[in-house]
């Protein structure tokens, strides 16, 4: 097992190029299974979530070739069914799109019940819903998904709560239905459009990603095509938040400004000078940040994704801050960990109260999920002394190279094997 040791108390300061999205990625690979052809797919960062979903295409017969470091071509020409392998699949939340994408080409599926990180409960019904509702069969017995449908057809389906997956997984899905679905109360979020966007590349006719009303008109076949992932909103603000935890100025290449908005707004809240430059984003702290009040929600809002090294930062600044998590129950378990290093947080429910503290101290601290593990890399940049951080596979799944960019920025970064 490895763990991560950071020196705290270094500025960061440099340029920092962000990769490709991986909760888009986690969707375009199995939505190539539609394809029923060769695809190329450029920017993928290399995270195990991406390993992961590879083997799985390959354990079911497609052809997976590793083009260069972050392109992947994929030919799911030969393959016959969906039936994803259970051990491979059940680490990740994600293998849960080859029911949609099963669905849509092989009109079955079976997939082990979702795993992922522990934040909540993370139900699927809304996913069942949707395939119901076009006329699929599901079951789940034995932990295992079977999805199942003699004719696959277009259907309106109201969300009853905004959800990235369903939205995800019923697009996949009616892609080749017989006649139009309608999304009703879609997600919205930059992935959403990019996995549209994918689908559309291959011929499918789908209007209105990124809008909470998605029409997709079933078409008889798709083909292979080539597509670049859009850059990881989350992987920006993790390290816009690092930067502003350390009074850093650090300058991320290869973003979409517009989809950092809720972060971009909420730290020059707190008086972080934020430059915007195209494609690049300038973070550069000149004063004291004070504390502040934050509330997650669905996109456009402030992203769940970015709450808890977000929680970090607070920790250090000036007065009495509030975290309100709207969309998981179960996502303050970072909190015991920096309280560990002399945070001063009080959580109730879904709010937690944070008092700015002068100073945090390194510790021995575990990380107990993806982005939990980002909120304890903050901390440890932050901290005086040294941090030692475990569970680093947690980080592994959603952060590409992210020693190797902290220690170009100035940080002092080392992994040591156990
Ligand atoms: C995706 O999870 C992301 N994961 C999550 O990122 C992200 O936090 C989440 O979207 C919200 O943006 C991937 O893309 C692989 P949801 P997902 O369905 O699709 C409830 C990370 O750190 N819900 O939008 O599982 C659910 O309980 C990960 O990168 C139902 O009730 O999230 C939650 O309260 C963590 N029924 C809310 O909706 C359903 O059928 C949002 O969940 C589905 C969801």
């Amino acid at each position: 097992m490895s763990k991560i040791l950071i020196e705290g108390g270094k500025k960061l300061q440099g340029q920092v190029e962000i990769g490709g999205f991986k909760n888009a990625a986690v969707a375009i690979i199995p939505a190539a299974v539609l394809a029923g052809d060769k695809c190329v797919i450029e920017n993928l960062p290399k995270i195990s979530d991406v390993g992961a979903l590879s083997e799985i295409l390959k354990n079911l017969g497609a052809t997976v070739v590793q083009r260069d470091t972050n392109t992947l071509e994929i030919d799911t020409t030969n393959m016959k069914q969906c039936f994803a392998n259970y051990k491979m699949a059940k680490e990740l939340r994600a293998s849960y799109y080859l029911l949609g994408a099963g669905l849509g080409r092989f009109k079955r599926a079976k997939v082990i019940y979702p795993g992922g990180c522990s934040i909540g409960t993370r139900p699927i019904d809304q996913h069942i819903k949707g395939f119901e509702a076009m006329g699929a069969k599901v079951t789940i017995e034995h932990g295992i998904i079977s999805v199942e449908a003699e004719r696959l057809a277009g259907a309106e389906i109201f969300l009853d709560v905004v959800s990235v997956g369903a939205t995800i997984n019923i697009m996949l899905a009616a892609t080749m239905a017989e006649g139009n679905t309608v999304i009703e109360n879609a997600a919205k979020e930059p992935h959403i459009v990019d996995v549209a966007n994918f689908l559309n590349c291959m011929g499918a006719d789908i209007r209105g990603a990124g809008t909470d009303v998605i029409k997709i008109k079933g078409v008889k076949s798709l083909r292979g095509c080539n597509h670049m992932v859009i850059p990881d909103q989350i992987e920006a603000g993790t390290y816009m938040i690092a930067a502003a935890a350390t009074g850093g100025d650090v300058t991320l290449t290869n973003v979409i400004p517009k989809h950092l908005e809720a972060i971009t707004a909420k730290l020059k809240e707190m008086g972080v000078e934020i430059t915007e430059n195209g494609d690049s984003l300038r973070v550069h702290v000149c004063r004291p940040l004070k504390n502040i009040s934050v509330k997650t929600l669905v996109y456009p809002g402030f992203p769940t994704d970015l709450q808890q090294p977000m929680s970090s930062l607070l920790t250090m600044a000036k007065g009495t801050g509030m975290v309100t998590e709207t969309i998981f129950e179960g996502r303050f378990k970072h909190v015991d960990e920096l309280k560990r290093m002399g945070a001063d947080i009080k959580v109730e429910g879904r709010v937690a109260v944070v008092q700015g503290v002068k100073k945090l101290m390194g510790a021995k601290v575990c990380a107990s999920d993806l982005r939990a593990g980002a909120a304890l890399l903050v901390a440890g940049l932050m901290a005086e002394g040294e941090t030692e951080i475990e569970n680093v596979h947690f980080i592994e799944r959603g952060y590409d190279k992210f020693e190797e960019k902290l220690v170009n920025l100035g940080a002092s970064v080392r992994r040591i094997e156990e």
